[in-house]
């Protein structure tokens, strides 16, 4: 385990949290380019099951093929660019284009065209395959990149993360899906991403729903370019949730999962730069950041919890439940959520940031307090300037 974060400063200008110019360059640089998480292992189980999503602009999707390989491409159709697939399911043996019925293989290679010959002559086949993005499998998890052939590759990407390994497992029935919340957010992704790795403001902002975390009982440890949260505030091993947090949710009557009483697995696991899965021992949460354009972000979290279990889903919401801050009744520090304590903090950071007056002043130092957020803007960085070694977008 590693936690050697530097002593942390500001690397980005503040114009790299509204400026049109910047998110481009990121669109550009970054997210063409970055492995996202996209589903679990057993919703992709039977050869044709296949599952769409979107990273940023890139509609994308991944399928079993026959051989039981799995495969990613771009959701695009290389006649007339019209979306192949939608939702998820099982194609069976073949991509068939909604448009005018063009068909891929499985391994994406162009088999048929209506009425080639009268209308085409004839359609070069391996010029006309789909678009192949990326895909990668760790502890049963399905990720996808953009990039045919990404410059940080799946194994580099991931490394280190065995480390730090949770039990839960979504697919062998211990659990099950309890609905997905949309949390709309008035702010830029990275203002998002550096609250959500500062432990300096946990036992402030969130004294009432997280506890009393302060920078010396609790940490971040590093690992690669992600971050792995844990509560050291009991004795021994550090833990994945606060003292605050277990003593809500057992008093609420969350029901555990067998196995969880000293849960020695991080309660937050940052993979940079869109994934964040919350481990804990009521459930499990996986939040994928949705960029949406320089100055806002939405966040979807999706709930596990034990099965069986039909209490109060912990993460909250139903499916599909979208939050919004002008939307509720009370002041997000009256919520009891500390999702919504961090929503309402971000929305009034990015209101600042246009200000002159904007700056960011010292920064506090440790793996429980602000260093991780710098850790977090030199990936940024890297990808930006280039220093993955395919090519160089001036930052
Ligand atoms: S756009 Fe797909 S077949 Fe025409
Ligand atoms: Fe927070």
């Amino acid at each position: 385990m590693t936690d050697d974060f530097d002593a942390p400063r500001q690397r980005l200008p503040r114009t790299a949290y509204f400026d049109a110019a910047w998110y481009a360059k990121e669109l550009d640089a970054l997210f063409d380019r970055a492995w996202v998480w996209v589903a679990t292992e057993g919703q992709l189980k039977d050869p044709g099951d296949f599952v769409t999503c979107r990273v940023l602009h890139h509609p994308l999707f991944v399928v079993r093929d026959a051989d039981g390989e799995l495969r990613a491409f771009h959701n695009v159709c290389r006649h007339r660019g019209c979306e192949l697939v939608e939702g998820r399911g099982n194609l069976g043996t073949a991509v068939r284009c909604p448009y005018h019925r063009w068909t891929y293989s499985l391994q994406g290679a162009l088999r048929g065209v209506p009425n080639e010959k009268e209308c085409f002559g004839s359609v070069p086949r391996t010029a006309m395959s789909l678009h192949a993005a990326a895909v990668g499998v760790h502890q049963g998890m399905v990720y996808v990149n953009p990039h045919p052939n990404p410059p940080e590759p799946f194994d580099a990407w991931i490394a280190g993360l065995d480390e730090h390994a949770w039990p839960h497992r979504l697919d062998d029935g211990s659990m099950r899906f309890a609905g997905e919340l949309r949390y709309e957010m008035r702010c830029n992704w990275k203002v998002f991403y550096e609250n959500a790795v500062d432990g300096y403001h946990l036992g402030y902002l969130h004294d009432r729903t997280l506890g009393k975390l302060r920078p010396h009982n609790n940490v971040w440890r590093r690992v690669g370019r992600h971050a792995m949260w844990y509560s050291t505030e009991r004795d021994g091993s550090p833990q994945s949730s606060s003292i605050l947090t277990a003593q809500l949710a057992d008093g609420a009557g969350a029901q555990r999962l067998p196995g969880h009483e000293t849960p020695n697995y991080p309660g937050v696991v940052m993979l940079f730069p869109l994934t964040v899965f919350s481990p804990n021992p009521w459930g499990f949460y996986i939040s994928v950041i949705e960029p949406t354009g320089p100055e806002s972000t939405t966040l979807r979290t999706l709930s596990w919890v034990p099965e069986g279990f039909w209490g109060r889903v912990f993460a909250g919401g139903g499916e599909g439940e979208v939050v919004r801050l002008e939307e509720l009744k009370e002041h997000p520090l009256e919520s009891g959520n500390f999702q919504i304590e961090d929503m309402w903090i971000c929305e009034k950071i990015q209101r600042n940031l246009r200000s002159p007056r904007f700056a960011v002043g010292p920064m506090a130092n440790g793996p429980g307090a602000e260093s991780p957020v710098m850790h977090f803007q030199q990936s940024v960085l890297a990808y930006l300037q280039g220093q993955l070694g395919d090519r160089v977008a001036a930052a």
